[in-house]
């Protein structure tokens, strides 16, 4: 029925009208915070291009992990900085490394979290590539045995998921065998799965200083015009035995998302990756937007698109304001 039979502003017109027809709500348990933990103590270094983000140790790491689940954050994703690095970034295995240390002391100190550690060799390797590197480029398959090592690792450390960050092919079928048999069978793993050659890593990578040393991440991550290809990387992660698929990164790609939810009907990940959130605080900071409305309204797309989980550095400042 058309107008003047139909007016669509009777339901806008007041707060309690337009909360009644709202569609889609931001939760605290939408999100997921990610932390850098660096080697030290009581070390907090702000990250120049992330305003409001630190690397931190352990220490730090644990106190800030206890404020993100009192916000109702139920998860938070952890990103090693080694104190030394190697070709092969060895000490992405070492079960007494940064991220294995803060994985313990946040499940015993903050017990309902759930913590998810990043798999990817980038963090580690002094060329900071995401694998083994042979005539230039990434060996895929000499990489396989690394990423199992970290997974390993990780999970004995007492990590709840696991999350491959380096689109190796057949990465999430070799870390599910390699947890199994070990006796991992109830780690999960979120598989970054569409995950993007893009622009918006840059502030990320001052904050892992994982800057690739030559080259870049073009012949493993994937190539942004396309789609179609996302839907089989998803599908190829899904039967390798990927417990949740990630969307990476969110705002450029939000038909992905909408995509893969509709086609698989899975846990579909999002991640606001650090671009996205330089953009908005540089504009904040600049008072060229309101950052706040601007931050709501962005992490509203990404859940409207059909993400079932947002990775988010807003996160626990987010959570706080809804609730
Ligand atoms: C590691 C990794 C990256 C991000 C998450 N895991 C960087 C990259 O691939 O270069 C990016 C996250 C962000 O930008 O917030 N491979």
């Amino acid at each position: 029925m058309a107008f003047p039979i139909n007016r669509p502003r009777r339901l806008r017109r007041t707060d309690a009208l337009r909360r009644m027809i709202r569609e889609t709500r931001l939760a605290p348990e939408d999100f997921i915070q990610p932390y850098f933990v660096c080697p030290g103590r009581d070390v907090k270094k702000p990250i120049g291009a992330m305003p409001g983000v630190a690397q931190m140790s352990v220490d730090n790491v644990v106190r800030a992990a206890r404020e993100t689940y009192a916000a109702g954050v139920p998860a938070v994703i952890l990103f090693g900085i080694p104190a030394r690095k190697d070709a092969l970034g060895s000490e992405a295995w070492n079960d007494r490394g940064e991220v294995q240390r803060a994985v313990g002391e946040i499940k015993e100190q903050v017990p309902g979290l759930a913590v998810i550690t990043d798999v990817c060799m980038c963090e580690y390797t002094d060329h900071g590539h995401c694998g083994a590197v042979s005539g230039g480029d990434v060996d895929n398959d000499a990489t396989l045995d690394l990423l199992v090592r970290e997974a390993l690792s990780h999970a004995r450390a007492g990590a709840d998921i696991v999350a491959p960050s380096d689109m190796m092919d057949g990465r999430v079928g070799a870390i599910r065998a390699a947890l199994d048999e070990a006796g991992f069978s109830a780690t999960a793993i979120m598989a970054y799965s569409a995950k993007f050659a893009s622009a918006f890593y840059g502030p990320f990578r001052e904050a892992a200083e994982s800057a690739p040393q030559f080259g870049d991440r073009r012949s493993y991550q994937m190539d942004p015009p396309n789609g179609d290809e996302a839907m089989r990387e998803v599908a190829l992660d899904l039967d390798e035995g990927a417990d949740i698929v990630m969307v990476k990164p969110a705002l450029p790609y939000l038909d992905l998302i909408y995509r893969v939810k509709h086609e698989f009907n899975v846990p579909v990940a999002a991640y606001n990756v650090s671009g996205e959130y330089a953009m908005i605080r540089a504009a904040g900071i600049n008072g060229w937007i309101d950052e706040d409305r601007a931050t709501l309204e962005v992490l509203t797309s990404i859940k409207r698109a059909g993400a079932d989980m947002i990775l988010t550095y807003f996160a626990t400042d987010v959570a706080r304001r809804l609730k």
